[in-house]
């Protein structure tokens, strides 16, 4: 065998192998493998594929993450339109629905195939020789957006099906969603953030396979399940059960919870049990679908112009319940953004007495117009926050109209409206209580200093009583102060000043998290960690070089440097290192070749990828920068290079181009 076909031949068992452990983690949930034998497969491929770059497979587990969409996404026309569904609302819809098919077929009893109803976005796949080929979103159900790059990166999409004798060309319908688990970490996150989170993991998924970097998706977790095939050719199978067991086959994401059902009885009980089990599936569903399983009985029926005759979605009642909107309070957050919360007329919704719940924000308001005093539905789903769905525009009776407050209801500053949003914020960040509680707050949370004991109500005091003005005076409190604190014993009190003094030895990258820049999650204290060695060379940066760093935009790298030019915020960092804060930086290896040097990578490359240049690069103790300035070591040009190549003549910056790279890594 000649070395490329060798090399060939172990890339596709690599290949398959990696994607068949996929397979297993992702869609069956039982892997087979240690994660830590997971990485090394996926590292030895990695380094096949950065050798061999022509050899890389369509289907290989690293194209799964691809480049940004510059231009949006393009609209495409199915080729066979995306249908919706009749509703059924309750037993009697249903019963009707079973009847008027028993009576179009002339038949005694009819066998429904019936399938939870996921709660997330439509989507059709189309698989060619068994090979992923594409994936449109439903748009108005004639024409869609063609989110390929995105559906991509859902780890549990095979892309490459199981087997052999694919159909030519598979057209597929499937819901993508995101778990409760990955919602509730994700708007978690996104709290830390200052920024807004989601009101639901359908929202998620919508907004995510909406996003124009695949990044996005790809960091996101999101889920697909498979739960039709739309045109059957190249299938032989004559019911939809057989199909879909067809497609799983394939290695393709179907329910497990999918079930025949014979007659009515069965199809009623299917409804009930999933109504008892539904709290504990992990992801959001609204109902349950039920289709004639036979085709030829499906092809009798046919379709109206929107939803075929041969199935049903029959809605759960979701947990909602009517009350009065007795006002409307606004809550201002850690970053000043303020948030409207419906106060209500207390009520029971599934077991729950609800008395608040979440307007998010006052475009929502405005959109549902919702008003004081107005009759509200108030919805449950999940164990998610309530929030309110709809008015009852028809008990409408002296509703006053919500604004927002012209001054902040803590303390009484002007508020702002946040450029591009549609919120507004308090910008007296530094002296209105809820700000600053909220502030010492994140400082002393888990992921930052991790400070336990510290409780919102108890810092409140702390600020009240002037014992505290910011987190760096946290570091002055001693146990026999806190023990003149109402309902403060000498246990809590000594506790607490323990785990004070235990916060002081901390890493660079939790420090500043902790500071609370705004935008700055802990994804970005660990770049900025990397990046520099020591707090001071980041506190004297210029804007310039901030936003140089790979990953640091222009709004984040604004953010870094204002909080840093402030006097007020320097003489924290003095006060937090005065009072016994011990940084820890990372033991940066300076005897690396390219230790601290900074690259600027431009233009395309045909025998590198540019993430392989970047790796190599970080490897040897080198950074990778967004733009050439006089600290920049060398260009790293490829063809059709960019505006960087002229502005690294300009300042004389050494220029290594294709042919010398392979020597210079
Ligand atoms: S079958 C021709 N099955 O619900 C229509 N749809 O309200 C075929 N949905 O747009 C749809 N789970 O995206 C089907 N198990 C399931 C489903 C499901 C969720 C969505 C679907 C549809 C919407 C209709």
């Amino acid at each position: 065998m000649s070395v490329t076909k060798l090399l060939k031949s172990k890339i596709r068992s690599l290949v398959d192998k990696i994607n068949q452990h996929n397979y297993y983690y992702h869609t069956l949930d039982s892997p087979k493998i240690k994660d830590g034998e997971y990485d090394v497969l996926y590292s030895k491929l990695k380094e096949y594929e950065k050798n061999n770059p022509e050899l890389i497979l369509k289907d290989s587990p690293t194209q799964r993450i691809g480049s940004k969409l510059l231009g949006g996404f393009n609209k495409i026309k199915h080729e066979i339109p995306m249908l919706s569904l009749s509703n059924a609302a309750n037993d009697n819809d249903f019963n009707e629905f079973y009847i008027k098919i028993k009576k179009d077929l002339n038949l005694e009893n009819i066998t429904l195939f019936a399938e939870p109803k996921f709660d997330g976005l439509a989507i059709s796949v189309i698989y060619i020789n068994g090979i992923f080929h594409s994936a449109v979103t439903r748009g108005d159900g004639e024409i869609g957006e063609d989110v390929t790059a995105n559906v991509k990166t859902i780890k549990s999409l095979p892309l490459k099906l199981v087997g052999t004798n694919h159909p030519k060309k598979l057209r597929l319908r499937a819901e993508i969603y995101m778990t409760i688990a990955d919602f509730k970490r994700l708007n978690k996150k996104l709290v830390a953030k200052g920024e807004k989170i989601f009101a639901n993991p359908r929202n998620v998924a919508a907004g995510t396979i909406r996003q124009l970097d695949p990044l996005v998706s790809s960091e996101r977790n999101l889920q697909i399940f498979f739960h039709g095939v739309m045109s059957t050719d190249g299938l032989k199978e004559k019911t939809h059960m057989d199909s879909l067991n067809k497609i799983k086959s394939y290695g393709l994401p179907v329910c497990k919870l999918n079930k025949l059902v014979v007659n009515i009885e069965t199809a009623k009980d299917y409804y009930n049990y999933i109504i008892m089990i539904r709290d504990t599936l992990g992801y959001e569903i609204d109902g349950i679908v039920y289709k004639i399983n036979d085709y030829d009985y499906q092809k009798m029926l046919g379709f109206t112009a929107k939803a075929p005759k041969w199935a049903i979605a029959y809605k759960f009642l979701s947990a909602e319940a009517v009350t009065t909107l007795t006002n409307v309070t606004f809550q201002v957050g850690r970053t000043g953004v303020i948030t409207p919360v419906a106060e209500l007329t207390p009520v029971n919704i599934g077991g729950v007495l609800v008395s608040r719940a979440n307007l998010h924000n006052m475009d929502e308001v405005v959109k549902k117009d919702i008003r004081i005093n107005d009759k509200v539905f108030v919805k449950r789903a999940g164990d998610v926050i309530p929030e309110i769905d709809r008015v009852l525009f028809k008990d409408r009776n002296k509703s006053t109209k919500i604004r927002i407050p012209s001054k902040c209801p803590s303390c009484s500053t002007k508020i702002v409206k946040i450029t591009d949003q549609s919120s507004y914020k308090c910008p007296n960040e530094y002296n209105c209580l809820p700000q600053i509680t909220q502030s010492i707050q994140h400082f002393a949370s888990r992921k930052a200093m991790n400070i336990s004991g510290l409780g919102e109500s108890l810092i409140a005091t702390l600020v009240n009583k002037e014992m505290i003005k910011n987190y760096s005076d946290l570091y002055t409190l001693d146990a026999s102060l806190l023990i003149t604190l109402e309902r403060m014993g000498s246990k809590s009190s000594s506790n607490i000043i323990y785990s004070i003094n235990k916060s002081k030895n901390i890493s660079f990258d939790r420090f500043l998290y902790a500071l609370g820049i705004r935008e700055v999650g802990i994804t970005t204290a660990r770049v900025l960690a990397l990046e520099f060695s020591n707090i001071d060379m980041l506190m004297n940066i210029s804007k310039f070089q901030l936003e140089s760093i790979k990953d640091i935009g222009p709004v984040v790298a604004d953010n870094i440097y204002n909080f840093f030019k402030l006097m007020r915020n320097r003489n924290i960092i003095t006060n937090l290192m005065e009072r016994g804060i011990n940084v820890i930086y990372e033991n940066k290896d300076t005897t690396k070749e390219y230790y601290n040097q900074s690259f600027v990578i431009t233009g395309t490359f045909k025998s590198f990828k540019r993430k392989e240049i970047e790796d190599i690069i970080i490897e040897k103790g080198g950074k990778i920068s967004n733009s050439v300035s006089k600290n920049t070591h060398a260009l790293i040009m490829g063809e059709k290079p960019g505006s960087k190549y002229q502005k690294a003549l300009d300042l004389n910056i050494e220029i290594i181009k294709e042919g010398s790279l392979s020597k210079l890594l």
